[in-house]
């Protein structure tokens, strides 16, 4: 299974915590079953619980940590988080769109399953999401539930991740300049970023300032994410990565290691980074996991 073994033993340490806590909540939400319909379960657990990295569930943690928010109110949240991510994945992998036979070192799940089977699972992963988040567990005031649910939409939505997957696959055809490849980027990776360190803040109740400050530091740090996934796909090992390489130039995607080139990109990322972190000031000492998250993106294999 990739996990991020680049990080700082810390970093490593909070990131095995996370995903040893978070997934015992998404367990919990997303039971096996022995219904008649319980192939569309098995191919859900299938699609989340099969590796990851978890680092949106670990941004939503980590961020609610610093408004001392109750941690199972965390947990649900960052469950719904990754249900959500792992709906773009599976969606994403299907042969109509990126065509991916692994992911997370295993068969992807239209291969494991069949293609019907994974639209249907990803659209369940889609609605659970949401219903999560509006469950009273998740935060006794309706106001922060219809906050996170709202937000949530709008990352996820025409104008967040699904109109950045529509700008990709434009891209295939068409070659993109670089303002339009960032603001693709911003919008399959940044818009969820966002909203995974901005739910922690909506949980907490905090100021404006104190939101705006961990969205500037996730679209920033979204962008790099990105723009290493880009190139990774060039240059790392399958066996690391757990997907498919060269899965970018295979299909002719407009990227930003199309077009500026690895060197390029990787400057780009870093210059990203650090400006990422630069957000975090507001926050003292206290945000010392998020700029270590941050510096790991740089360094990361997987
Ligand atoms: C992959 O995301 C899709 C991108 C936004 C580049 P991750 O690299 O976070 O995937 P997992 O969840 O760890 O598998
Ligand atoms: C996917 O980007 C981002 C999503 C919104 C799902 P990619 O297509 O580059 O992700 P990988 O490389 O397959 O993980
Ligand atoms: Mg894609
Ligand atoms: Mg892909
Ligand atoms: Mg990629």
């Amino acid at each position: 299974m990739p996990s991020p073994r680049d990080a700082s033993p810390r970093l490593q340490k909070a990131l095995d915590e996370t995903v040893e806590t978070v997934e015992k909540t998404i367990k919990r939400l997303l039971p096996e079953t022995n219904l008649a319909e319980r192939h569309l379960f098995d191919a859900m657990r299938y699609g989340v619980l099969t590796g990851g990295k978890r680092l949106r569930p670990f941004m939503v943690v980590q961020a609610a940590a610093l408004f001392n928010v109750d941690p199972s109110r965390a947990r649900r949240t960052a469950a719904a988080v990754e249900f959500l991510h792992c709906y773009s994945l599976i969606h994403d992998d299907l042969p109509a769109m990126d065509d991916s036979d692994k992911r997370r070192g295993k068969a992807t799940v239209h291969r494991k399953f069949d293609e019907a089977t994974a639209i249907l699972a990803g659209d369940t992963l889609l609605t659970l999401a949401f219903e999560t988040l509006s469950d009273r567990d998740t935060h006794a005031d309706p106001h922060v539930r219809i906050e996170l649910v709202r937000k949530l939409a709008i990352a996820s939505g025409g104008h967040g991740m699904v109109g950045g997957q529509m700008l990709d696959l434009i891209g295939e055809k068409e070659e993109f300049d670089l303002g339009t490849i960032s603001r693709m980027q911003r919008m399959k990776t940044g818009h969820l970023f966002a909203f995974s360190c901005e739910a922690g803040a909506i949980l907490g109740k905090a100021d404006e300032p104190h939101k705006k400050a961990l969205c500037n530091y996730a679209y920033d740090l979204g962008l790099a994410f990105q723009v290493t996934d880009d190139v990774l796909d060039v240059e790392a090992d399958p066996r690391d990565t757990g997907k498919p390489a060269n899965q970018d130039e295979k299909a002719g995607k407009s990227t930003f290691v199309s077009t500026m080139g690895k060197e390029q990109a990787k400057m780009r990322a870093e210059m990203l980074v650090h400006q990422a972190i630069r957000h975090l000031h507001i926050f003292g000492g206290r945000a010392e996991m998020l700029k270590e998250l941050a510096m790991y993106v740089l360094q990361r294999r997987a």
